[in-house]
């Protein structure tokens, strides 16, 4: 069942991923060559504690971080540690949930670590346009599977692939609820969305090929094929007209 959320329960989820945008934005000041991904999480957690909200990931299925850090070909779900040292010409996708009054928010973004080369400033472009491509659509009338036609659409048309493993999904008082949405697929086919949906898009894009495979940590997805992958992700919220981006920091 998709939950259809009141105005106040919106406003809520946006307070929540105000603070996933604000972390997120600040983020871009302190990655760089030299930095772990166990500073990444301290930094993060600090900005979400300072601003009232606790941590939506830690603990959900077991997950051991309040976030997660992903390093070049790592797709999604790397867990912070000490021992990852960010280097010149890396780039790093980091994913943040947060809970505030009961509701969560979700948002990721993939950074440049330094120069990077030519590929990964395309890869995290794509990935990122491809999010928007996909925010579009997100109206009353569309269904699901626009949005998810509109990002496959776009990153295979920039020659780049979708990961298929890992989807969207609807947001609110839990991380994940219905409905799923896949970053490829049909047009005019799935739910239709309403008002007071809201939907956490997250494409996730690899400069090879699609598949992914899981290390034996259980949680750190990797694209089978060694190359990049970047993941961008917003909160979003049907309206009467235009997708409301809540995942923003004004
Ligand atoms: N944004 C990701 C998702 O929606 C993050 C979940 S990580 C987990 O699936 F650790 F919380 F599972
Ligand atoms: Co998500």
């Amino acid at each position: 069942m998709i939950i259809i959320k009141s105005d106040e329960e919106i406003k809520k989820i946006a307070l929540a991923s105000r603070i996933v945008a604000e972390a997120l934005k600040r983020l871009g000041g302190m990655i760089g060559p030299g930095v772990s991904t166990k500073e990444i999480e301290e930094f993060v957690e600090d900005v979400i504690t300072k601003m009232g909200g606790a941590p939506a990931f830690k603990g959900y299925r077991g997950y051991p971080s309040i976030l997660c850090a992903s390093i070049n070909s790592e797709v999604v779900h790397g867990i912070p540690s000490k021992k990852r040292v960010l280097k010149e010409g890396d780039i790093i996708s980091i994913d943040v949930g947060v809970i505030y009054k009961g509701f969560i928010g979700d948002g990721a973004k993939t950074y440049p670590v330094g120069k990077i080369g030519a590929t990964a400033r395309k890869l995290i472009d794509v990935t990122e346009n491809s999010l928007y491509e996909g925010i579009k659509m997100a109206m009353p009338g569309k269904r699901v599977f626009d949005i998810s036609f509109a990002i496959q659409n776009y990153v295979e048309k920039n020659g780049f692939s979708i990961v298929r493993n890992f989807v969207g999904h609807g947001v609110g008082k839990d991380l994940h609820e219905e409905p799923q949405v896949p970053n490829y697929g049909t047009p005019n086919k799935g739910p239709r969305l309403r008002k007071g949906m809201v939907l956490a898009i997250e494409p996730m894009v690899n400069a090879g090929r699609h598949e992914v495979a899981i290390l034996d940590d259980g949680w750190t997805a990797v694209t089978v094929d060694g190359m990049l992958s970047a993941h961008f992700e917003h909160t979003v919220a049907i309206t009467d007209d235009k997708p409301a981006i809540l995942t923003t920091v004004e």
